[in-house]
């Protein structure tokens, strides 16, 4: 039998009763009321937590990480994997177009590359379709021959306090990149700047909006000169909102014999991740 519902519904309430009733309704009423607080405090919670723990995450906060490889490097599989392990990312290996697919290379436009370089434009053009096709809302691309600061999540999670919503690349490492203007100084050495004219692509995020307007702006039908100079370009005409990490987090790892005098700075890391695994 259940008592609740004989109390309410009883015709002739007595004086217990109907305290008991009211008793019954408050209690209701306050049991609501705590799982209405509840629900907004978890959701403010959840968004702060959100703010706060993202790019401590696997992916750096970004939705993925994807790696442009070409699959015979396996000397160059092998660093990364025990650099994703040590640092605890995931990364995706994404097929790099070959110089030698000579085939593929042969549907697009040339502007003065040599095949190397159309065999790169076509790699990060390619993922470009991809990550549309995944629908993903931020991604970092990085090339196979990428070396990380050590602390990268933890600078990563001080800029993110810096990138403007409406960003559409942000370049983790680049090339002969002046500095722009100064966004935020969240982190104490690593600071968040307009982008200038950043060459290389072995290191920048793009957003879904980012992504979108490169696909438009750098077709590869009609190239404009390599790959890394055309997003350049399109950044300059300030077409595309992008930003830069200087000093750079992820370089282009070298060999120590590959490395060449007073570039040596300018190139280096603070405290690389290869050489600390001992390469
Ligand atoms: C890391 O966080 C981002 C943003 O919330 C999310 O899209 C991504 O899936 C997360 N990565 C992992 C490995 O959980
Ligand atoms: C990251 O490491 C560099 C070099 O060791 C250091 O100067 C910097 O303060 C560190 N940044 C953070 C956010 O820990
Ligand atoms: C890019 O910017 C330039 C000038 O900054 C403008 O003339 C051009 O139309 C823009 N291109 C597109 C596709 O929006
Ligand atoms: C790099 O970081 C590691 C781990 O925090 C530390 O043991 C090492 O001394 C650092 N090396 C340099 C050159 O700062």
């Amino acid at each position: 039998m259940n008592s609740v519902s004989s109390l309410i519904t009883a015709p002739n309430l007595s004086q217990s009763n109907r305290q008991m009733k009211i008793y019954i309704r408050l209690q209701i009423i306050f049991i609501l009321s705590i799982f209405c607080l509840q629900l907004l405090l978890d959701n403010s919670n959840d968004l702060n937590l959100q703010k706060q723990f993202i790019p401590f995450n696997r992916t750096l906060g970004f939705n993925h990480i994807y790696i442009i490889h070409l699959k015979n490097r396996i000397d160059r599989r092998e660093r990364l994997e025990e650099i994703s392990s040590y640092l605890g990312l995931d990364f995706d290996y994404f097929p790099a177009i070959s110089k030698n697919d000579k085939q593929i290379l042969s549907r697009y436009g040339s502007a003065d590359m040599n095949l190397q370089q159309k065999a790169c434009y076509l790699s990060h053009y390619f993922l470009y379709k991809q990550i549309i096709d995944k629908g993903y809302n931020s991604v970092l691309i990085l090339e196979d021959d990428a070396d990380f600061e050590l602390n990268i999540t933890a600078v990563i999670a001080d800029i993110y306090r810096d990138l403007p919503a409406s960003w559409d690349m942000l370049y983790l490492g680049h090339c002969f990149e002046g500095i722009g203007e100064l966004v935020g100084k969240s982190s104490p050495v690593h600071r968040l700047h307009k982008s200038m004219f950043p060459m290389c692509t072995h290191a920048y995020a793009v957003s879904y909006s980012g992504v979108r307007k490169l696909i438009d702006l750098i077709d590869p039908v009609i190239p404009r000169g390599t790959v890394d100079y055309s997003i350049s370009v399109v950044i300059e005409e300030k077409n595309v909102s992008s930003y830069s990490i200087h000093p750079q987090l992820i370089v282009q790892w070298k060999d120590h014999s590959d490395i060449s005098g007073s570039l040596d700075l300018f190139f280096n890391l603070l405290n690389s991740t290869s050489r600390f695994l001992g390469y």
